[in-house]
């Protein structure tokens, strides 16, 4: 019997990961009572089946995870995540070898995520030992990153107001000693950010551009922007009840960065790291901005309001042209900003825009590793006439009707003009079913992938920052 470093009682038991090939093995090296059970009860090592196997006493003495052909979970790591939901409060370690140990166990930290701060969840401590040779630390960094990019999501619009979006970001700049500044309100219009102004003037919660900067200064800048659109009903172009409903999570842009940004705080990138979040509500009010409003975008462009429900590139449009002002080495937006990728793509894997194909290989290629998918789209340039406006320079919607993700990403583009590469990840932001290691509700999607691929781009400090 071994014990674990966190000194719970208890004996540890073990998990098999079994597949069909291994399957004959494992059994045979089963304690008796526990084959016996495991042959009455028919277990199958497809992918995904669990089983509790008793040992003479009737106490739990090993577990069975099928993995279909997958021994090791070289395609499914995140398979880990079913131990955190679906396994009593115990004490386990995984028997054999794991093909990618570190994200296998993520996969197991972020299964047992849950949203309690409105429900009391039974809470299950199921404690898994890191395997072995894994830099457990670092994963439970980026568990807890990600737990606070769904906690946000996850909060409601009467919960999470412009203020406390702002707050949260302000919170963890605090931690990791990033300066912020914050301009909320009619200074926007001071300070020439019109469309974030426009969008956000009508709600109650004032309208604000969160701006924080890390690290050193003499380092590559790397920027990420959010879409912090904690509720959007669609302006006065009002989404109809289904197509509202799911709609607090459309500051999963700004969830994304600031879980990203905390992972590339907490690991020490080597970056200058700057993160701006535009946040705002989309409401409906007598001072809110209009189909056919005319204004003119922070860069001078002039853009015409086809429909208010097009909000998230109006505020990102302000936000991306004061990232491009100094020339960042990598501008980088998250935003949950069309429907259409969603249609595309469906809600797993998010399309990304960029006109960097080394940056495009690279991230398919850690997406794939580390079980943060996306896929890209083209910025289709011809499809720029689709925006053409007749009073203006752009209009904000597309005509026709087509290729909806593509025309938003062109329309942001119109606003970066200098950054050295620029990139767009349209995500979706939320899990719509339970898989494992992803819970219904808020995920902030491509964090982990656009953390993971700034590391492998510029490296670490010898220290972390
Ligand atoms: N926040 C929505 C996009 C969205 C909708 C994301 C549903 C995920 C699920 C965005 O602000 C929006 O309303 N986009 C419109 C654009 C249209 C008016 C051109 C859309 O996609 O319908
Ligand atoms: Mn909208
Ligand atoms: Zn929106």
């Amino acid at each position: 019997m071994t014990e674990t470093a966190t000194g719970a009682a208890g004996p540890v038991i073990p998990v098999h990961l079994v597949s069909e090939a291994t399957w004959p093995d494992v059994r045979a090296s089963l304690p008796s009572v526990a084959r016996a059970f495991a042959e009455a009860s028919a277990f199958q090592p497809k992918s995904g089946r669990l089983a509790l196997l008793p040992g003479a006493s009737g106490m739990l003495e090993a577990v069975l995870l099928g993995c279909g052909e997958d021994e090791g979970l070289a395609e499914t790591p995140f398979l880990l995540g079913k131990l955190a939901t679906d396994l009593p409060a115990g004490r386990y370690a995984i028997a054999g070898p794991l093909a990618q140990p570190e994200i296998a166990y993520l996969g197991f930290l972020l299964g047992g995520y849950r949203f309690d701060r409105f429900k009391n969840a039974e809470s299950r401590a199921v404690e898994l030992a890191p395997p072995p040779g894994i830099d457990a630390a670092a994963m439970a960094l980026v568990a807890d990153a990600v737990r606070e990019g769904r906690d946000l999501i996850n909060s409601p619009a009467n919960a999470l107001n412009t203020a406390e979006l702002a707050g949260a970001a302000r919170a963890l700049a605090a931690r990791h000693g990033a300066s912020l500044s914050e301009i909320a309100g009619d200074d926007l219009l001071r300070e020439n950010f019109p469309l974030i102004h426009a969008v956000g003037r009508a709600a109650g919660g004032p309208p604000r551009l969160v701006d924080f900067v890390w690290g050193d200064p003499a380092a590559p800048k790397v920027t990420l922007v959010g879409k912090g659109v904690v509720f959007d009903t669609g302006g006065l172009n009002l989404k109809p009840d289904n197509s509202m409903l799911l709609m607090r999570k459309d500051m999963g842009g700004a969830a994304a960065a600031l879980t990203a940004a905390a992972i590339l705080m907490g690991l020490g990138a080597r970056i200058r790291l700057r993160v701006l979040l535009p946040i705002v509500e989309n409401a409906v009010s007598g001072n809110a901005f209009r189909p056919g409003d005319i204004y003119r975008a922070r860069n001078g462009t002039t853009v015409e309001i086809g429909n208010t429900d097009a909000e998230g590139r109006l505020v990102l449009a302000d936000a991306l042209a004061l990232a491009d002002e100094e020339t960042p080495a990598l501008l980088v937006d998250f935003a949950t900003l069309t429907g259409a990728a969603r249609v595309a793509l469906g809600p797993d894997l998010p399309p990304f825009f960029t006109n960097d194909d080394s940056l495009a290989a690279d991230l398919a290629r850690i997406g794939a590793q580390i079980a943060d998918p996306v896929w890209r789209l083209p910025l289709w340039k011809p499809y720029r006439a689709m925006l053409d406006s007749k009073f203006a320079d752009l209009n904000n919607v597309g005509s026709g009707g087509f290729a909806g993700a593509i025309t938003a990403a062109l329309f942001l583009a119109n606003f970066v003009k200098n950054a050295k590469t620029y990139l767009h990840l349209d995500i979706f932001g939320w899990n719509p079913t339970a898989k494992p290691a992803r819970p219904e509700g808020g995920e902030p999607q491509a964090a982990r992938l656009i953390a993971a691929t700034i590391i492998e781009r510029y490296g670490k400090n010898s220290t972390n920052g």
